[in-house]
């Protein structure tokens, strides 16, 4: 996983008058509320915190002035123009480094200006430290590149055409000095620090060669041209994709390589490879079918030595595979459907990587947005939600609590009312629907992704409305403080928000056209909110910023005042709101995943309970920077929901038996393991990957080697005949997801980036190799021209197809 902590807050000026703000808020509002000011009632508030926990809200004590001797405002010299980029290096470093670039578009040269800044206190102030880059020309696409073991390496990529290259700006030291390295070639993506030794670097040139340093960029080496795309793996190996004939164009012709020694020998370990990925201990790559233009996934759990045939359907030109989400244990798989239909299949593996059960049909994945709502939930254990199309169209979120086996629908909120607009009359379809990166696509107004922390247990915040399908009216921010089975209404309207303190404070800024000064804060995991007016004098609000990992108190607002001229952070300190430390007293047992008290097997998920310290609710207190998640585990009794079924079989609605398809019935389920056919002798039932359960229910389950020969090489997959339809393509990419808010007024383009990989995709997707190879850590804008670009690639390909 890419720990890189690089948030990059994008704002692209159009200009005041942007012609295509009517037209943007036209998309967006579909609703009269928003730009209105929505501040809670009180009687909203503690209406609302009675019917749950039958607490009501109190004032706190002097927050309003122990807040206003800790906010801290700074203006910026340079011009709101162009894109500023923040990161931050270290890990409790407090050290934030700042690039604002300003650059000249649609001109073949570029030019461009480039300042830098760099606080050392959370961001209460900054230092102008621009001549450290000797004003150099940083590009947006390469911003900066911080190390990921935290040991506060940073480089910036300089553009000094004018004298004929690009020259690197290279810190040990958190960004306090700079050497700079004058690069032998031109970068074509980001450098990539190899996450076991931060001192080798790797890069691709526009030329595609591959240029490897193992002195942090002091020194560079060729060590292959043609190289297509490039992954650091474990143990300093390094896998990438690469074609003879210089071409990246014929996917599917790729030859996937590995070298374990810095590029002193290499060894190729599959051939007619489309893509690949790493995730988990797993290495993926899409091959082409023997005689076909149809590709298949193979996996392999020993870094590339011996491959085996995912047992998924094929995919054609047309379709995509992605992975969603990868673990130690297993992965879940996106097969598009043929067509363009917008949905797909998602599967879970097993341990091996190798046998996939079908966990969730209509899935909503868009080929033309190469967008999906997956979202793990990282504060619980087995959660992940998504978003399926319902027959009628309707666009439903759906969540799991057990890896995938079953998915079901949101509760809806006690505190909430169905939409009347938009359900027609079935009450009993009244329910909570998130919005996440689909949302955002549509160009609703979302301004962030659903967001959850592992050390802020249980807590999910999410936008989201209540209604029998997701409502095209402005989102409210819910919350739910138990991983998802149950959720509260927090705030009307759309916020941005941040998780501090590992989830003793929770902090919203309003999403807005107005000017804001006002922050809204809860101690007591959303239920009550406060308000704080952080200046007198409102500002146009771009994004809210803290330091990846959610342990800090320090909040930074980014934004500009009305003459649109400068740059202002306020970063305010909630130190001093909460005047003690908590002690054992403040800490109660939670039983994550319970739902039946009664129940022996209450809270049982994947074989085992997991009981929690939490915050009490009601605790004001600061839960400190080193503060750890304590928890206890004990083991539980085997029942069916500890199965996935198996390969042919299917769980009917309602139902925890697994019930064989009728298509495949009677046939024997053949597949392909270590060069040998295995049979798979089942019962129905396979235990989900990671299950810990002992005793209790244990269906038969047998593989016989069948003592038959079969391929499953991914050297010479041309030896597999495979009936094949139309040629062409898809690349492997592991992209951060991002924020992508919605513009406000038109006038700004926001982009937030999340950092520290909290939305961490593995993503097969089509035609977006480029794309992602510039954007490596950060950065995944869905490039339109890139997409039209592989659009007629395929029509070239199947052309080609019908003419032979
Ligand atoms: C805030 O700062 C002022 C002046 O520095 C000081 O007099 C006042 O006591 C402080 N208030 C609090 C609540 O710390
Ligand atoms: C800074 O840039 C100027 C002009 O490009 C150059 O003459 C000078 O040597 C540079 N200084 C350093 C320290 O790189
Ligand atoms: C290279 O191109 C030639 C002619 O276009 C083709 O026959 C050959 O298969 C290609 N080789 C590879 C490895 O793509
Ligand atoms: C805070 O600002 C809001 C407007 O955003 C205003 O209505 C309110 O009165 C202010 N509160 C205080 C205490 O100044
Ligand atoms: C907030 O910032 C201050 C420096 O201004 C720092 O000393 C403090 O540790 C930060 N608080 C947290 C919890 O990170
Ligand atoms: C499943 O259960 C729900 C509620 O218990 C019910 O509304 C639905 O009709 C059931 N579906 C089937 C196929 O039985
Ligand atoms: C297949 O090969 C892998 C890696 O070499 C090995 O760990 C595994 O046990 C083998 N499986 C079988 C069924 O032989």
């Amino acid at each position: 996983m890419s720990a890189v902590l690089v948030c990059i807050l994008a704002l692209g000026l159009t200009s005041p008058a942007a012609p295509d703000a009517g037209s943007q808020r036209g998309e967006v509002l579909s609703g009269p509320l928003q730009g209105e000011p929505h501040t809670l009632l009180s009687s909203d508030l503690s209406e609302r915190s009675a019917g749950l926990s039958g607490q009501t809200c109190t004032a706190l004590p002097a927050a309003e002035s122990s807040l206003r001797n800790n906010t801290h405002p700074f203006t910026f010299k340079v011009q709101t123009l162009g894109s500023l980029s923040l990161a931050w290096v270290g890990d409790g470093s407090g050290v934030l480094l700042v690039l604002t670039t300003f650059q000249v578009p649609l001109l073949m040269m570029r030019f461009g200006q480039s300042s830098l800044y760099r606080s050392e206190d959370y961001g209460k102030t900054f230092k102008d430290v621009t001549s450290l880059i000797n004003h150099t020309f940083i590009q947006t696409e390469f911003g900066i590149a911080v190390s990921p073991d935290h040991s506060g390496k940073v480089i910036l990529t300089g553009d000094v055409s004018e004298i004929g290259g690009f020259r690197l700006f290279r810190s040990q030291d958190f960004g306090l000095t700079f050497v700079s390295t004058d690069l032998p070639f031109e970068p074509l993506i980001q450098m990539l620090y190899n996450p076991g030794d931060c001192n080798t670097l790797l890069t691709l040139s526009v030329m595609l060669e591959l240029w490897l340093s193992e002195d942090f960029g002091a020194t560079w080496r060729n060590i292959h041209d043609s190289v297509c795309l490039v992954r650091w793996g474990p143990k300093n190996n390094i896998y990438f994709t690469t074609n003879y004939n210089g071409s990246c164009k014929d996917k599917g012709m790729l030859e996937l390589w590995k070298t374990a020694d810095y590029g002193r020998s290499f060894q190729t370990i599959a051939t007619r490879v489309y893509s690949f990925v790493l995730g988990g201990r797993f290495v993926f790559a899409s091959i082409m079918t023997g005689t076909g233009t149809e590709r298949m996934i193979h996996v392999s759990v020993d870094g590339g030595e011996v491959w085996n045939m995912a047992q998924l359907p094929t995919v054609n030109h047309e379709q995509f595979y992605s992975i969603l989400s990868a673990n130690q244990d297993m992965i879940f798989m996106h097969v598009d459907d043929p067509g363009d239909s917008g949905v797909g299949t998602i599967y879970v593996s097993d341990d091996r990587g190798t046998v996939f059960s079908k966990s969730l049909e209509r899935h909503l994945y868009t080929t033309t947005g190469s967008e999906t709502d997956f979202t793990a939930i990282t504060s619980l254990r087995g959660v992940y939600m998504t978003s399926a199309l319902a027959e009628d169209g309707a666009v439903e979120t759906v969540i799991t609590f057990d890896q995938g086996a079953r998915w079901q629908t949101l509760r809806r909120p006690q505190n909430s009312h169905c939409d009347t607009k938009t359900s027609t009359n079935r009450p009993n379809r009244c329910r909570l629907h998130i919005h996440a990166s689909y949302s955002t696509t549509m160009k609703m107004n979302v301004p962030m992704l659903p967001l959850s922390q592992p050390n802020a247990v249980g807590l999910i915040l999410a936008h989201g409305s209540v209604g029998d399908a997701e409502s095209a009216l402005s989102p409210d921010v819910y919350v739910s403080d138990d991983g998802g089975y149950s959720w509260l209404l927090a705030l009307r309207g759309p916020h941005h928000y941040a998780i501090l303190d590992s989830g003793g404070l929770l902090v919203a800024v309003e999403h807005t056209t107005f000017p804001v000064n006002q922050i809204k804060f809860s101690t007591d995991e959303g239920q009550c909110w406060h308000t704080y007016n952080f200046t007198s004098d409102p500002l146009h609000f771009s994004g809210m910023d803290s330091e990846p990992g959610s342990r800090s108190m320090n909040v930074s607002l980014w934004g500009y005042r009305s003459d649109f001229s400068k740059w202002v952070v306020i970063t305010i300190d909630f130190r001093k709101l909460l005047t003690r430390d908590c002690t054992e007293g403040d800490y109660v047992h939670w039983l994550a995943h319970s739902a039946d008290p009664s129940g022996s097997n209450d809270g049982c998920v994947l074989g085992y309970k997991e009981t929690f310290l939490r915050l009490r609710k009601d605790s004001v207190c600061w839960n400190g920077r080193g503060y750890g998640v304590t928890k206890k585990l004990s083991p539980c009794l085997c029942t069916p929901d500890d199965y996935h079924c198996d390969f042919g079989y299917y769980r009917p609605e309602n139902s925890s038996d697994c019930v064989e398809q009728e298509e495949l019935k009677g046939r024997p389920l053949e597949f392909c393991l270590n060069g040998t056919t295995e049979q798979l002798q089942t019962s129905g039932y396979r235990k989900i990957p990671g299950d810990q359960c002992e005793g209790g229910f244990q269906p038969d389950r047998k593989e016989t080697d069948l003592r038959k020969m079969c391929t499953s090489n991914a050297l010479y997959p041309n030896s597999l005949t495979e009936n094949g339809s139309p040629n062409a393509a898809v690349i492997v990419m592991v992209v951060i997801t991002i924020l992508l808010t919605s513009a406000v007024a038109g006038v700004w383009l926001v982009k937030k980036y999340v950092c520290g990989g909290r939305f961490l995709v593995h993503r097969y997707s089509v035609m977006r190799e480029h794309v992602e190879a510039n954007k490596i850590e950060g950065v995944d804008d869905v490039d339109t021209h890139y997409m039209e670009t592989g659009k007629a690639q395929y029509n070239e390909d199947s052309d080609q197809d019908l003419l032979e």
